[in-house]
């Protein structure tokens, strides 16, 4: 494809209208200060934060934990099946405005069993969202199970337990919470187990932690995707292997740049993660907190970012199709799609999506 003779100008337009997969949301991520409030009014349930201004004014962090602390207690919220329903329906309609035709979408349902929240009534209203996503919207989208990594490996075993009864409800694992102090191999006999029960396996590593957490993702819990994983430019051998393995990176610039990993989208590595031969891709992660959905991510990461162009649009974007855990018929299909909008349909009239 001729990506030269498209201009720079049309590339905002372009970000916002390709078609694209999702593969790094946690729903709880997701949960807006009104839906909090709102959710919090229905439970009889009193806020710490007494309006969503004062709220949102929380939301200045200077790392993973300042966030986390937040994000878990936001996700106190929700207590019936209704209310995730309400949570993930409202990401999907969402994701669809930004042109997300596909999303595998992350839940930390330890956030809620330890509230005594049942895993059915997490499951129950996640699925039933996603099941009216596919049918009223024609946006494709399955769960994948995260194991709090600062909760022990006897935990995770436990909320498996909990989960095996829905298992045709969630196509994987991953493993997220704060990864300082919590690494790949105090759960590689969870992971090794879930393997072994047919699930798919991703893992967050390399946010915060070192590029030999990323190494030790890919060996000792067979990792077949890594969440984030910035940090692997400190290691080439490790470059080396994830560009000749194809492993795919799931890249999230706005959380990386709140949560301090970066000092501003310019000093950002997603250009070099590409130029190296990374099966990289751009996802917002708790795009409540972070300040922009999917589009926001792409269009905020090309502006800060001059090595960005027309061809590292489509290069993403087909990234985060071959990247899905989707079979190949599928995939092949939505990068047939990517093809034909960058062949096509670039010309029209560019619309930045409304927020
Ligand atoms: N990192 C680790 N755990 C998380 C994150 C993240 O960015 N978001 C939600 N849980
Ligand atoms: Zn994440």
């Amino acid at each position: 494809m001729n990506f030269d003779s498209i201009p720079r100008e049309e590339l905002p337009g372009i970000l916002c209208r390709m078609p694209k997969a999702e593969l790094h949301i946690h729903i709880e991520g997701s949960l807006e200060p009104e839906l909090i409030f709102e959710l919090a009014t229905r439970n009889r349930l009193r806020l710490p934060y007494p309006t969503m201004e004062e709220l949102r004014a929380a939301y200045a962090f200077t790392d993973l934990q300042s966030f986390l602390d937040i994000y878990y207690a936001g996700a106190g919220v929700l207590q019936t099946e209704d209310d995730f329903f309400a949570m993930a329906w409202a990401y999907l309609k969402r994701a669809k405005a930004d042109n997300v035709v596909h999303a595998e979408i992350f839940f930390d349902p330890q956030t809620h069993t330890a509230r005594g929240i049942p895993f059915a009534t997490v499951i129950n209203g996640l699925d039933r969202a996603i099941r009216r996503g596919r049918e009223e919207l024609g946006l494709s989208a399955s769960l994948i199970l995260c194991f709090l990594r600062h909760l022990s490996e006897k935990d995770a075993f436990a909320v498996l337990e909990d989960a095996l009864p829905f298992r045709d409800r969630f196509i994987g694992v991953g493993l997220d919470s704060g990864e300082r102090g919590n690494p790949p191999e105090k759960f590689a006999r969870v992971f090794a187990r879930c393997r072994q029960l047919g699930l798919r396996l991703v893992a967050h590593a390399g946010e915060e932690g070192s590029a030999e957490y990323i190494s030790h993702a890919l060996d000792l819990l067979q990792a077949e995707r890594i969440d984030h994983g910035v940090h692997c430019l400190d290691d080439p051998q490790l470059v080396a292997r994830l560009v000749q393995q194809q492993v795919p990176l799931t890249v999230c610039p706005l959380s990386n740049v709140k949560l301090c990993v970066f000092p501003s989208l310019s000093a950002h590595n997603i250009a070099k993660l590409l130029a190296a031969g990374i099966v990289a891709t751009i996802n917002s992660d708790d795009p409540a907190y972070f300040g922009g959905y999917l589009n926001e991510n792409y269009t905020a990461t090309f502006a800060a970012l001059p090595e960005l162009g027309v061809k590292e649009a489509y290069q993403l974007a087909r990234n985060s199709f071959r990247a899905s855990f989707a079979d190949e018929n599928t995939k092949e299909g939505w990068i047939r799609e990517l093809d034909e909008f960058f062949a096509h349909r670039h010309a029209q009239p560019s619309t930045v999506s409304a927020h």
